[in-house]
Formats: structure tokens, sequence, C-alpha cells
């Protein structure tokens, strides 16, 4: 499986893809969100360098990402950050086989630093821009450092996203279902946000569920009409009805964010498990922000012990980072490879 891309200058065709002999040497760029990142990644799985400046000190000010102080900050960052994947991965910019950006979904304004810094590159050392898909590009942070090969289940966990997608080939990403309303990393910073908790609220919750007693509070799992689909809004507003419930300085948050945790945790496992029995897939993966929770993992990889393979990203590759951009330019991007391609929001 190879895919061809234009040389924007010379117009010199470069082939590219898992089943190309010749290396091919990434350089990926990610500004979608909070997070400025640049990583050199070789065929897609080798991480050579993966730099990831994250504006979370920032945004916990307001509670949340302010769109046009994320943008100014990538602008702030993004050319040191490049360099230092350039010097840290040990390479010449004229090494590199393509360049790479997320083109979205995201905050235009934050894509558009990451896309515009990508396609200079692209333009001044004649090599071709491949654009990419943010969604996409979690599913391919499993292939970093690792040897999972499709087909499998991936479960996309994170901030704006809850999906089963069944990844036919590296290039056949196919939605089963999704979320109907809140994603789970949003239910998860609604709910830390009640707690009291600091911004983005999921990594604290998971903390303190991990000393609670997860048996304490029964939140019903919501019923959806789709069998691989979720909904998560009401349990936040469960959650929010608990919370209240009790005196303002004696809230029992360990319990609810353990108990919060478990309903989470055993929704996703249960419809990810439908999604393999139908399909008899024993390979899962999981993806995305929220990919980095204890129990999640936990539960997941206990699968192990039942006859299936379980992969996840290293933790510092479940949010979100330019290592996995790369490798998504490397074994798919179904978006165009043209300098004028647009940046595009949710
Ligand atoms: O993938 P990501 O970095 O950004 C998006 O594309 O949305 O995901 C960020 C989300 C946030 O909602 C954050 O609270 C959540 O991932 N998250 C966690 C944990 N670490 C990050 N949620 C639960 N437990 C964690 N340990
Ligand atoms: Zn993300």
């Amino acid at each position: 499986m190879t895919r061809e891309f234009k040389k924007p200058v010379s117009g010199e065709i470069v082939k590219i893809g898992p089943s190309l002999k010749e290396d091919c040497l990434i350089f990926g760029i990610e500004t979608s969100c909070d997070e400025t990142s640049a990583s050199v990644v070789l065929n897609g799985r080798k991480v050579l360098s993966s730099v990831i400046s994250s504006q979370i000190d920032t945004h916990k000010i307001y509670g949340g990402v302010v769109p046009e102080v994320a943008a100014r900050m990538h602008l702030e960052a993004i050319n040191a950050v490049i360099e230092e994947a350039k010097e840290s991965a040990g390479i010449k910019m004229q090494d590199i086989t393509a360049f790479s950006s997320t083109a979205g979904p995201g905050l235009v304004g934050a894509l558009l630093v990451g896309a515009n810094a990508a396609k200079t590159l692209s333009l001044v050392h004649d090599k071709p821009f491949i654009a990419v898909n943010h969604l996409n590009a979690h599913v391919c942070a499993n292939f970093l450092n690792s040897s999972l090969e499709p087909p499998f289940i991936c479960l996309l966990i994170s901030g704006g996203h809850t999906i089963i997608i069944k990844v036919n080939s590296y290039d056949n990403h196919e939605i089963l279902g999704e979320t109907l309303d809140d994603a789970v990393g949003e239910a998860y910073d609604k709910t830390a946000r009640l707690l009291g908790l600091p911004y983005p609220g999921g990594v604290h919750l998971d903390k303190l569920a991990q000393s609670g007693d997860k048996t304490k509070f029964k939140f019903t799992e919501a019923k959806t009409d789709g069998k691989y689909d979720f909904s998560f809004s009401g349990l936040k507003t469960a959650a929010l009805r608990l919370i209240k419930s009790f005196d303002a300085n004696d809230i029992p948050i360990k319990d609810i964010s353990a108990s919060f945790q478990e309903n989470v945790s055993s929704t996703l496992l249960k419809k990810t498990l439908k999604a393999a029995d139908d399909f008899k897939i024993n390979k899962i993966a999981l993806a995305g922000g929220v990919a980095a929770n204890s129990e999640i993992r936990r539960k997941f990889f206990e699968l192990q012990n039942s006859g299936f393979e379980v992969f996840a990203p290293e933790i510092q590759y479940c949010t979100d980072n330019a290592a996995m951009v790369a490798s998504c330019a490397y074994f798919l991007s179904n978006i165009s490879d043209e300098l004028d391609i647009e940046v595009f929001s949710r």
C-alpha cells in the first residue's frame, strides 16, 4: 500500500506508505487545541523525537481553552518546538520525506498556525505537504513504538470525541458508533469542575477515584438505540444532582469520582466488547486523551486474560501530540496533499 504525493516546487512525485522498501521520515506538527507539538517519525512507527509544549497552565486560569489565546500561544511556541524536534531527532530538514500537520477537526485559529508552518517547510524544502485528520491521527498513535497491525477495534475517547472505529486496514477506518451528546473527556472535565478540580479535570478525577469506593453511588447506564453509540450527558446531570445533595464542605469527592469512573469505564468496555464480538476481532486498541485513564486501561488490559490482544498508546501519545500526526501521514491521509487545503473545525 503506497500513496503518491507531489513536491510543491518541482512537482516530482514521492511515494509514501508501509509497503515501500525505502525509509520514510515524516515531520509532524500538531496545534489543534492547546498543545504545540512537533515530531519526527520513521516509517510511521519509530519516534525519533517528540516535543510537546502544553498551554494548560494558561487556560487553567479561565477554566477551559480560550481559542484566541491558544492560537497566539501556538504562534509564540511553534518555531522553537519545530527546531527542538529537528535537533533532538538528529536530522537535517533535507532528510525529511514529507511535512504533515493536523487540518482538523479543531480550533481553526490554532490549526492555522501548525498548518501554515508545515506548508512553509514543505515549500522551502520542496517536500510534499500531507494534511491529516485529528481523529485518524489519534488511532495511529497505537502504531508508535508498537507492532500493532489491522484489523482491530479502536475505542477513541478524547475531550471532543467518543467513537468506536473498526480499523479494517491502515487506510480504512470505519466508524461503528459514537456519542450522541457529550464526549467522555467532556463528561470527565465537567464533572471534575463540579467537584472543584482544576482544568482539565479528567486526570485529577482519575487520581481521586483511585482511593475512592466505586460501589458507593450507583449511576444508571444511558440507553441508546444504536448498538455502538454512547450518551454521557445524563451521567453528568446525575453527578450534578448527587454533588448538590451534599453540604459544600462535605462532598465525598473520592467516592463520587470512583463511582463515576466505574460507570464510564464499564460502559466503554461493554460497547467495545460488543463490537469486537460482533465482528469477531480479537484485537482492541484504545486512543485519545481519556485512554490515559487508569481504570479504563486496567479494565481493557484485563481482557488479555480472556484471549484478546490489547493495545494503548504510551501515556504521552494518548493526549494530543505530533508523533501521531506523522504516523498518520505515513499510513493514511484521506485529505488532499495540495497546499491550498483549508483547516476545519468540528
Ligand atoms: O485527546 P486529547 O488530548 O484532546 C482532544 O482531542 O480532545 O484529550 C483530552 C481529554 C481531556 O478531556 C482530559 O480531561 C482527558 O482527555 N484526560 C483524562 C485523563 N487524562 C486526560 N480523562 C480521564 N482520565 C485521565 N487520566
Ligand atoms: Zn485529540
